[in-house]
């Protein structure tokens, strides 16, 4: 069997001229674990240009979801931006990545800080029964630049806090905490600069972190990266993976090469 599925895209929303996202259709057999990522791509002159994407819909939902930046001359971004419902998308059959709740010990609280297309596999994480049943609060954060890039996350939120049964859970446990840098919003900054200063833990009404009771997933650029996992480093969290959990997990962000 091949390790590339053919899908047909279902769906395509446009959030900004950097952003979209968009939905395809799910072969059955296709298995994946909540936070994951796979290779997704076209057929550019008779080869498979593939590139690795978060996956963003909910290891339970029918269709797969997507998020994306717009790189203008990037091979792939630039042909996956024209896609519409109909057309034919390449999906690896092998899915795989670090941001697992097994990943982590057991705690209070699960942070899933993100910055721009890094929200992609908290996506999946928030509409996952287990996130709620293993954690008391699941704070999702999201960077951006500017107010229209929060514009996803803000939709998903809401549809998993209508949702018939993950809204029960979202209503009592998910926090959404979006922060943006470059024009006024009620959160201003860096989440590097909101979780030194205490500002983001004080506007939500939580505790200091502390990797005692706190559990934190990463996922955005490589600078974001360093510079959380000093501050976390610095508090005490130590990083977990695959068969060793532990304080804290990372994935950079994919779909920034194009
Ligand atoms: P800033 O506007 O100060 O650069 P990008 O679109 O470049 O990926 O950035 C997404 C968001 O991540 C922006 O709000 C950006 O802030 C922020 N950001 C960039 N670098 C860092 C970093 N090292 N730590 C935390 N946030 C960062």
């Amino acid at each position: 069997m091949s390790n590339i599925a053919q899908e047909t895209v279902l769906d395509v929303h446009h959030w900004t001229d950097r952003l979209f996202s968009f939905t395809a259709t799910r072969d059955t057999a296709f298995r994946f674990k909540s936070g994951q990522f796979t290779m997704i791509g076209l057929e550019v002159a008779g080869k498979p240009l593939l590139r690795a994407y978060s996956l963003a819909s909910a290891t339970h939902e029918d269709r797969l979801e997507f998020f994306s930046i717009k790189v203008p001359d990037g091979p792939l971004t630039s042909r996956l931006q024209a896609l519409k419902a109909g057309d034919p998308i390449l999906v690896g059959r092998r899915p795989t990545g670090t941001l697992l709740l097994d990943n982590l010990k057991p705690g209070k609280r699960l942070y899933l800080l993100s910055t721009g297309t890094g929200l992609a596999p908290f996506v999946s994480i928030i509409k996952d029964p287990e996130t709620y049943e293993r954690f008391e609060r699941v704070i999702l954060v999201h960077g951006c630049r500017e107010v229209a890039e929060l514009a996803y996350g803000e939709a998903v939120v809401a549809d998993v806090r209508d949702h018939e049964f993950l809204g029960d859970y979202a209503g009592a446990q998910l926090l959404h905490y979006p922060t943006v840098t470059r024009e006024p919003f009620r959160n201003r900054g860096r989440i590097t600069d909101l979780m030194a200063s205490g500002q983001m833990v004080a506007d939500l009404g939580l505790p200091a972190i502390d990797a005692a009771h706190d559990r934190v997933m990463l996922c955005g650029s490589p600078q974001m990266i360093a510079d959380v996992r000093t501050f976390l480093e610095a508090h005490a969290f130590e990083e977990g993976a695959g068969h060793r959990p532990n304080h804290f997990v990372v994935e950079k962000a994919f779909a920034e090469r194009g």
